[in-house]
């Protein structure tokens, strides 16, 4: 993949998405923040998320897109909650009342209501909101992933593949990430059953960057759905290079290939994955979704009649 060419301010407002900084540092963070947001990925080359969104802060402070993408990658890593988290709420607030205090363009303001809207509990208006900004910032990558998220975690499959269809047009092969936006819509189209049409899609995204491992998802789901398990194993013993550093998703992959040995009652191979990949990645980590998947494959060997406990390997 191409180096990262990271936009400042001017290049922010050539793309039809002002920035209100005169930060150019700020408005580069911003920007690698967001490439590792779509990419799945904490890149140490451009800081990692949380060093990026640290020095945005220092960058500027008043910066409200800077609070805005801070904020929602909290709101969507479902890690934290407002409601039961103070600390929480202040960011909230102070995000709020920045751009209360600020004369800011239209699509900034939507992306603060969106996410206080999400603050609030109201997911489906949040990511109707986002695909409003969609409509007329068909490039906005905040807007297309934030959406994306949502009607995943919402269980909206039709609005999760369409929500793409609707900005894909405006994507060219230059465009920096296109292949990422089409490893969205290859998911959409898994989820809604289009199977064949997933695997066209996400292919040609490999093909791009085979370390996409949001596109590599979508043909671990696929080759689930068609039961075709041998299919799915080779799949990954032939890509484990390509996306096992992808520190946010790796643990899921991992989920998904245990799941093939599970359907293959091949129990013991599920669980050399769970020791050497699934549960070290969750300790590491503790993000919520890779919680879920650790929980989630031992019980499926617990309903599968493993024998779990006492488990040696933990003694
Ligand atoms: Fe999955």
């Amino acid at each position: 993949m191409a180096p990262v060419c990271l936009r400042d301010c001017k290049a922010w407002q050539d793309a039809g998405m002002s920035l209100s900084t005169t930060s150019n540092e700020a408005c580069k963070l911003f920007d690698a923040t967001l490439h590792q947001y779509v990419t799945w990925t904490n890149d140490k080359t451009l800081g990692g998320i949380e060093g990026c969104l640290k020095k945005i802060k220092e960058a500027d402070p008043n910066f409200v897109m800077g609070h805005v993408i801070s904020n929602g990658l909290e709101l969507i890593g479902i890690g934290r909650s407002p409601i039961i988290d103070p600390e929480f709420r202040k960011e909230l607030n102070v995000m709020s009342d920045l751009a209360k205090t600020q004369p800011l363009s239209e699509w900034e303001e939507l992306h603060v209501a969106a996410l206080e809207t999400f603050a609030k509990g109201n997911l489906p208006k949040a990511a109707e909101m986002w695909d409003w900004i969609l409509l007329d910032h068909p490039l906005d990558l905040l807007a297309i992933k934030l959406a994306h998220d949502s009607y995943f975690y919402l269980g909206q499959q039709t609005q999760m593949r369409d929500s793409i269809s609707r900005i894909l047009p405006y994507w060219t092969a230059t465009t920096p990430l296109s292949s990422y936006v089409k490893g969205m819509y290859s998911f959409g189209l898994l989820e809604t059953n289009f199977y064949d049409q997933a695997l066209k899609v996400a292919s040609e995204a490999l093909t791009v960057d085979p370390k996409d491992s949001w596109s590599v998802h979508t043909i671990a789901h696929v080759y689930e759905m068609k039961a075709k398990i041998q299919e799915g194993l080779t799949f990954m013993e032939q890509t484990e290079s390509n996306w096992k550093e992808g520190d946010m998703l790796a643990c899921h992959v991992y989920w998904h290939w245990a799941l093939y040995f599970i359907e293959k009652g091949e129990y013991e191979a599920a669980l050399t994955l769970y020791d050497k990949y699934i549960a070290p990645m969750c300790l590491a980590s503790g993000s919520m979704l890779d919680i879920v998947d650790n929980s989630s494959l031992l019980h499926r060997l617990q309903m599968e009649g493993v024998h779990l406990w006492p488990y040696s390997r933990w003694e």
